[in-house]
């Protein structure tokens, strides 16, 4: 989870409207802007709302928000702005200090490994009893690595959605018991917004418009970022994200599931056939630029199931045998997932073009923007539209504090 700090300033502004519903379809402003895309390409391009980019749970942030007015002035002008953004919407507890400049003090992440591999995934119970007894000591880790403390701060950021409730619900008080102590404002932040947004603290090139492929655990969207907090989505998940996939896809092919699904997955398809397991591209006659997953998932589970793969057996005491069949569905799963995410992305380029046809970049963020496959392979495509790709390092595209 991240911001960028140079959007801090209009961020703080809007907290007088903010709610977790910021990102689309949110603030009359935003609304006014999709109905303006609406009717000029209507009815080639319908930009549609997402129901997931709404759900979140409300947080009364507002009532310390409203009282921040008179702080903003002299806070916001202030070069040595210094942020604690906070981040436990999923299974990681973050957080992190950056400057006004965008220049990040301090990072830390704690990991629930072991409960994700203990359950196959998250749960969200254990995942917010988890979140409870880290917070504190990462927040503190975070300040005395940036050799700061809580005096030193001009704002606390958090996560406030989408994301677990129980989760999230963690880090919000954390940050409103920090704010409250030091009398400092909070930022609210979306969730996604951040993941779009973090890439303009590794490209200062970046400018508005661009375009923004989010691809995590939970969504996969695609927006077209007018400016700080007008954003109109092109595409979204119409079932599953492809993190999902990714991550199921793991779970039945027995693999290490401590660092997620996801870079397991990646890793055991170096040594598959990508082209040895037909699945079919999702949504191959939609000409839309929204994703679907959850055919895909089922069509590696009927591959897995035909082969007797034994998730139970793990991969590393699986026969030579075994292990080849479930690397050539690990790298078959990939390349399909990843064509899908190639066909949409093209088609969204073209729309987006059309829109704003000053559009230089194409930021891909969000867990699974990790993946070296994904990089290159959208790289590819990014370039061919004579664009240029803005994909943050991986500490930056999974879940983390720099708000
Ligand atoms: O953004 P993120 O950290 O958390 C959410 O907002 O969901 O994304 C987590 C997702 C998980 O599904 C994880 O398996 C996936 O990102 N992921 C990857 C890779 N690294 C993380 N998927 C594919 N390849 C990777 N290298
Ligand atoms: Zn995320």
């Amino acid at each position: 989870m991240v911001r960028l700090f140079h959007t801090l300033s209009p961020a703080i502004s809007r907290l007088n409207f903010i709610h977790p519903r910021i990102f689309l379809a949110a603030s009359p402003s935003i609304r006014l802007q999709r109905n303006h895309v609406h009717n000029k390409l209507k009815p080639k391009i319908s930009p549609s709302s997402s129901s997931k980019f709404q759900r979140t749970r409300a947080y009364s942030t507002t009532t310390r928000v409203s009282s921040l007015t008179k702080r903003e002035s002299w806070k916001l002008d202030d070069d040595g702005l210094v942020v604690l953004g906070i981040e436990t919407s999923c299974d990681d507890t973050a957080a992190a200090v950056v400057r006004g400049n965008g220049e990040i003090l301090s990072q830390v992440i704690s990991s629930q490994a072991e409960l994700l591999a203990q359950y196959g995934g998250v749960a969200p119970k254990q995942a917010e009893e988890a979140h409870s007894r880290v917070i504190d000591k990462v927040v503190q880790d975070a300040l005395d690595r940036a050799n700061l403390t809580e005096k030193d701060l001009s704002a606390v950021a958090v996560t406030i959605g989408p994301g677990l409730g129980l989760c999230l619900r963690v880090g919000v008080q954390k940050a409103r018991r920090v704010a409250g102590a030091f009398n400092l404002p909070i930022v609210g932040v979306h969730h996604m917004e951040a993941h779009a947004l973090v890439a303009r603290l590794v490209d200062q090139e970046l400018s508005f418009p661009f375009m923004a492929l989010l691809i995590s655990g939970g969504h996969n969207i695609i927006v077209l970022a007018h400016e700080l907090g007008q954003y109109t989505q092109l595409g979204t998940t119409v079932d599953d994200a492809i993190g999902e996939a990714f991550d199921k896809t793991a779970k039945w092919l027995g693999l290490d599931l401590r660092r997620s699904g996801g870079p397991a997955v990646e890793e055991l398809a170096l040594e598959g056939d990508s082209k040895s397991v037909m699945f079919n591209v999702p949504m191959k006659n939609h000409k839309d630029c929204n994703f679907s997953y959850a055919g895909l998932k089922t069509q590696v589970r009927l591959a897995i199931e035909a082969r007797k793969i034994d998730a139970k057996c793990p991969v590393s005491s699986a026969t030579r045998e075994d292990r080849r069949n479930r690397a050539d569905i690990a790298a078959s799963f990939q390349r399909v997932a990843v064509l899908h995410l190639e066909e949409k992305c093209e088609r969204a380029i073209d729309w987006a073009l059309k829109l704003e046809p000053s559009i230089k970049h194409m930021v891909v963020s969000g867990g699974v923007a990790s993946n070296q496959y994904v990089r290159s392979r959208l790289n590819n495509i990014v370039e061919n539209k004579n664009l240029k790709l803005v994909c943050p390092p991986p500490s930056l595209c999974t879940d983390n504090g720099n708000l």
